[in-house]
């Protein structure tokens, strides 16, 4: 049968992960899941992973989830490795929103300065992963949860040399979800065209006539829930922008189409001591969350889960993972190698795009070349990551400043310059290349 490691296993998603493996067991016979962890995560690893097994053992089928912190033991002949860590958990994405913040700039999981940070801390332990995985599970695939998601894939790809990975977002998988269902269609009734890169992507959507109905869905959006995660603030697009774009932008866009809006609201709600920061909300769904996993009778996922920004985290994953075995190629959006899908960055950029999923991999879908506005924007989001990732690798304090200065949501100055140092002593302990 086919053996699954989980990086992160102690992660609140893990229950979500193990649904969506139950339900296509069918297709994709597990017969060992390894959770792994650190000393630090220990406490939650215990928890969510008898909770895990118990899900397992309400099923019809047979499987061990061996808990463990040695992650070569984990790693060892594995078909598949999935990651889903958080380097220095929900108190270092604290740092990373309020520190920004307190500078006032957008502090974010995945973007501004925050996010490169993440990036910094995350970039380093992804590559020692590569390094074990080329010696105990060679023919592997790795698929990719960790944030920013895309970065992380970039760098595997780019620095650690390894070409088997996918990374995975639920941002599409919700925004198909919920936009079939406001044009009253079923979801293959539609033909969706996604490209960009993780967080930054835009989309179309054609009926099965070749319509395009992307405009239908803009004017839905207006009135409806359009599908944006559980973690985005609802600050509607300008609807004149989205008409000459004639895409649907992802929900994180928000935060460059909207900055002063999102950063006004992020200063009122995060500074808020009833509220707190997102990690800090995130801290006490996660606290609920675990009292739930404690409880012996509980054998499925809560519906408190739903809570997390990444709920339908495990449509992607085990798709993608039940689309590699099964060599189904089903469209799934993957942040995989260009290869000219998106003419308007490099070949070996790693993208954010619809593709076919099947034995050999992802097959991007050609997307064409966009317009100068989206142009612009992704070629510049694009290298600001690339300056982000290189700096992860090399501790290079200037090309840092440089990623921190092209960034659009960090104002360039002193004060930018200030925060790349709090932060860098903030994270002192997770940076050793710095
Ligand atoms: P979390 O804080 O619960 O961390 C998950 C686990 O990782 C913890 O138990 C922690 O101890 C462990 N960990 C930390 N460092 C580790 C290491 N070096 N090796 C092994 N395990 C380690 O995080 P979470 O909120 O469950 O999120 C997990 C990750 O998934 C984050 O990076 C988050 O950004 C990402 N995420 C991605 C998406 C997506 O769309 N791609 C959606 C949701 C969450
Ligand atoms: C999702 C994004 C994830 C992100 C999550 C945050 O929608 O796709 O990449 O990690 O939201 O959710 P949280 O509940 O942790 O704020
Ligand atoms: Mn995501």
């Amino acid at each position: 049968g086919v053996k699954i490691a989980t990086i992160g296993g102690g992660s609140s998603y893990t229950p979500e992960l193990m649904e969506g493996f139950i339900n296509r067991y069918e297709e994709l016979p597990i017969s060992e899941i390894w959770l792994v962890d650190i000393e630090d995560g220990k406490e939650k690893l215990e928890k969510v992973g008898k909770m895990a097994q118990r899900m397992w053992d309400a099923s019809p089928y047979d499987v061990k989830v061996h808990l463990t912190l040695d992650r070569r033991e984990a790693l060892k002949d594995a078909d598949f490795v999935t990651t889903q860590f958080r380097v220095g958990l929900l108190d270092a994405r604290v740092k990373d929103e309020r520190i920004p913040l307190s500078h006032g700039m957008v502090g974010q999981e995945t973007n501004g300065a925050g996010g490169i940070f993440k990036a910094f801390r995350t970039i380093p332990v992804i590559l020692s992963i590569v390094e074990d995985m080329k010696e105990l599970c060679p023919n592997a695939w790795l698929i990719n949860f960790t944030n920013p998601a895309g970065m992380v894939t970039d760098a595997i790809i780019r620095y650690g040399e390894w070409e088997k990975v996918l990374g995975l977002c639920n941002v599409p998988v919700g925004a198909m979800m919920a936009e079939s269902e406001l044009i009253g269609k079923s979801q293959d009734e539609l033909v969706y065209a996604f490209a960009g890169i993780n967080h930054f992507h835009w989309h179309r959507v054609k009926d099965l006539q070749g319509n395009d109905v992307t405009s239908e869905i803009i004017d839905k959006m207006y009135s409806n829930d359009s599908g944006i995660p559980a973690n985005i603030h609802d600050i509607p697009f300008f609807i004149e922008q989205l008409k000459q774009m004639n895409m649907i932008p992802c929900g994180y866009h928000r935060y460059y189409y909207r900055t002063e809006e999102m950063l006004q609201y992020m200063l009122e709600e995060y500074n808020d001591p009833n509220v707190g920061t997102r990690a800090q909300q995130v801290k006490q769904t996660e606290a609920e969350l675990f009292e739930l996993y404690k409880n012996p009778d509980l054998n499925y996922k809560p519906e408190q889960l739903a809570k997390r920004g990444g709920a339908h985290y495990s449509d992607a994953a085990c798709e993608t993972i039940a689309s590699i075995y099964a060599n189904k190629n089903t469209h799934i959006v993957v942040s995989t190698k260009n290869n000219g899908a998106v003419p308007d960055l490099a070949p070996d950029d790693v993208v954010e795009v619809s593709a076919y999923i099947g034995a050999t991999g992802a097959r991007p879908i050609a997307f064409g070349s966009f317009q100068s506005a989206e142009r612009g924007w992704l070629q510049l989001m694009k290298n600001m990551e690339l300056c982000v990732e290189e700096a992860a690798v090399t501790g290079d304090y200037g090309l840092a400043l440089q990623a921190f200065t092209i960034n659009p949501l960090i104002p360039s100055g002193e004060t930018a310059k200030r925060v790349l140092d709090e932060l860098l002593i903030a994270h002192k302990k997770y940076l050793p290349q710095f």
